[in-house]
């Protein structure tokens, strides 16, 4: 079978990138993680994934004058590991749209939150302070605009009485490591199609039924 090769980009812990990992370790898995790289090279996520025996790169931004030099050595280390589709996991940095063109289609984010609701930072205080009886994660094409671009999957998560931002996120989390490596499955199965910045998936079924925070009487 053939296999989509991906990288994942991530900046910091990489718990994302373990959930990618894991999924890539099942035989059926139709994706191969051909490298992770970091753009900081502190993050806690590299040492994970040599852990896991995965390929690392660090290209540190801080080593170049300007963003365009960075990203044109993050293409540089993606086209030469023959990366097919471009996973940011946790990637702290803002792209510009020479990169995200050049990837157009080929790129994915995944934001804790039911976008186009509290892109950005501090979702989850957002989202707590906003009062939402759900909040939840997106895996979404990446276009110029931040947190922005065709929606591929959501997840939705309740919040509960007392819930705090940690408490928020660390439910939010467990939600965002099912549908990452899923989002990559269906587009490496090839059921995936953007028409008029909406995506379209083949074989694919939703709830039927509407969920309810507070469940009523
Ligand atoms: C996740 O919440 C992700 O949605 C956001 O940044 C966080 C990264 O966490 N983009 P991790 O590094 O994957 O653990």
């Amino acid at each position: 079978m053939a296999v989509l090769k991906i990288a994942i980009l991530i900046s910091g812990r990489g718990s994302n990138m373990q959930a990618l990992i894991e999924a890539a370790k099942e035989a059926d898995y139709p994706a191969k993680i051909a490298c992770v790289i970091s753009n900081d090279p502190t993050a806690a996520g590299l040492e994970r994934a040599r852990e896991a025996g995965v390929p690392t790169h660090i290209v540190n931004h801080r080593e170049y004058n300007d963003r365009q030099k960075f990203e044109e050595a993050l293409d540089a280390k993606l086209t030469g590991e023959g990366v097919q589709l471009v996973c940011l996991a946790g990637f702290m940095r803002i792209l510009t749209p020479w990169f995200v063109e050049r990837w157009r289609d080929r790129l994915i984010n995944i934001h804790p939150s039911l976008l186009p609701a509290f892109p950005g930072l501090d979702t989850h205080k957002k989202a707590v302070e906003a009062g939402v009886k759900f909040s939840g994660c997106t895996v979404h094409f990446v276009r110029a605009e931040m947190d922005h671009g065709p929606i591929l999957i959501q997840a939705a998560v309740p919040l509960l009485a007392g819930d705090t931002e940690q408490k928020l996120a660390t439910r939010v989390l467990e939600a965002e490591h099912k549908i990452y490596p899923e989002a990559v499955r269906l587009i490496a199965e090839g059921r995936v199609n953007i028409h008029e910045e909406q995506v379209f998936i083949a074989r694919s079924s939703s709830p039927s039924a509407a969920a309810f925070n507070p469940i009523p009487a």
